[in-house]
């Protein structure tokens, strides 16, 4: 079975479509649509200037969206219900951090940073190019239904497709349909500081990165500092090999306190070293940088530097095609999860512990931690016992049953119709 198999039936887009028509009366201006994503590998190091190796998910979040002219946003969701839910309608001039709250505060906050952006039709800035003073722009509002298939609080970035979608839709009302890459890299800025500044959420920018940039059938090698981007062929089927992803139902929440205080940590320490960013100790100097930090910080620097390590390492191996050899790499970086940083739960760990021991050639829980996903490289002809032996384990700790699916590196954010 594909991830798309596994993905619901009906397409996001025209789940989208429908829902507008019946909200509104009348057809959306178009329909456009982001990804989620999982990591390959590569965590918590993108808010220390490392490395990540995400792909994009076939499952999306899509924004079916018509301009209006009387400055208000209106946001309506469907629910996996299929039933549709209308939010209050907010005035653009009123955004601001924090209000609206809940799942209208991301595409709220996409609004909020576009405006700040200056984004007018033809989706230029206010400070010069082509402004179009008499195009759309977001001051004069919009109506925005969203519909898709990404998990919520599954830690495969439901909110960056979210922020990512509306940030297409909103650019497709001002004229933009086209994007070459560092437009997307742009997009992907703005997306990220609507998490930040405006949802609250101090994520790093590999989620909506992913999302905007990834690449059907590769893998997104991201250097966090520089911006630099590397599509790397990722053909795991072609291998006899899947991605399989295990979503525990255990529901994350990025906006607690312990993403924030893991931050925290690497960034004090970049401080008492006198560095920019941990992407500056390397395995050389780790050794010395761990002797002049408190005790509390060397596991979290521990885990950023050799995490690094492993993305580069897992970078070399998929560019000379060896995927199933990046196996040991996931599994290294788990424990370093585990135990040094500390974000796993138990419901990862037996989630990775049952699929290595049924066959896995390497598994690691992916994206922010404490509940959420974990991923697991498999054997195609394996995958099936990995998947009961998976549901025997949880079973029988009394969890509940995990969602399992082959994930597929798919396609970025783009236009539907
Ligand atoms: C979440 C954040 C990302 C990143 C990961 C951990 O997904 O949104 O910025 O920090 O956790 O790698």
């Amino acid at each position: 079975m594909t991830a798309a198999d596994q993905a619901t039936t009906a397409n996001p887009a025209d789940t989208a479509d429908d829902a507008f028509r019946s909200v509104h009366g009348r057809a959306p201006a178009g329909v456009w649509s982001a990804p989620g994503r999982v990591n390959l590998i590569g965590e918590h190091t993108d808010y220390n200037d490392g490395f990540v190796l995400p792909f994009a998910l076939p499952h999306r979040l899509a924004a079916a969206a018509a301009p209006r002219e009387d400055g208000k946003l209106t946001f309506a969701t469907v629910g996996s219900d299929g039933r549709v839910h209308a939010e209050t309608p907010v005035a653009v001039a009123d955004l601001q951090p924090g209000t609206p709250d809940g799942w209208s505060g991301y595409p709220a906050g996409v609004a909020w940073v576009l405006r700040q952006a200056g984004v007018r039709g033809h989706g230029t800035t206010g400070d010069g190019g082509t402004a179009d003073a008499g195009g759309w722009s977001v001051d004069r509002g919009a109506d925005l239904v969203i519909a898709g298939d990404v998990p919520t609080g599954a830690g495969l970035s439901s909110s960056a497709a979210i922020e990512c979608a509306t940030a297409m839709a909103l650019l497709g009302l001002a004229g933009e349909h086209d994007q070459d890459a560092s437009r997307r890299a742009e997009i992907a800025r703005w997306a990220q500081r609507a998490e930040n500044e405006f949802v609250g959420v101090p994520t790093g920018s590999l989620d909506q990165t992913a999302s905007m940039c990834c690449v059907d059938g590769h893998v997104l090698f991201l250097d966090c500092r520089s911006g630099e981007t590397e599509q790397v062929p990722f053909n795991a089927t072609g291998a006899g090999l899947s991605v399989l992803v295990i979503d525990t139902q255990v529901k994350h929440s990025l906006g607690g306190s312990e993403y924030g205080d893991r931050r925290e940590g690497t960034e004090k320490a970049a401080r008492l070293l006198g560095l920019p960013a941990l992407r500056d100790v390397t395995p050389d100097t780790l050794a010395d940088a761990l002797d002049r930090l408190p005790a509390d910080l060397v596991p979290l620097v521990r885990h950023i530097v050799t995490e690094n390590a492993r993305v580069l390492e897992a970078s070399r191996y998929l560019r000379d095609g060896r995927i199933a050899d990046i196996g040991p790499v996931l599994d290294a970086s788990h424990v370093s999860m585990r135990d040094d940083y500390r974000i796993s739960c138990p419901e990862l760990d037996l989630a990775v512990d049952t699929a290595r021991t049924a066959g896995a050639l390497g598994s690691r829980m992916t994206g922010g931690g404490f509940g959420g996903s974990a991923i697991a490289l498999v054997r195609e002809n394996d995958r099936h016992a990995v998947e009961a032996a998976v549901t025997t384990a949880f079973d029988a700790a009394g969890y509940r049953r995990p969602r399992m699916f082959v994930a597929v590196p798919s396609a970025g954010a783009g236009r539907d119709r």
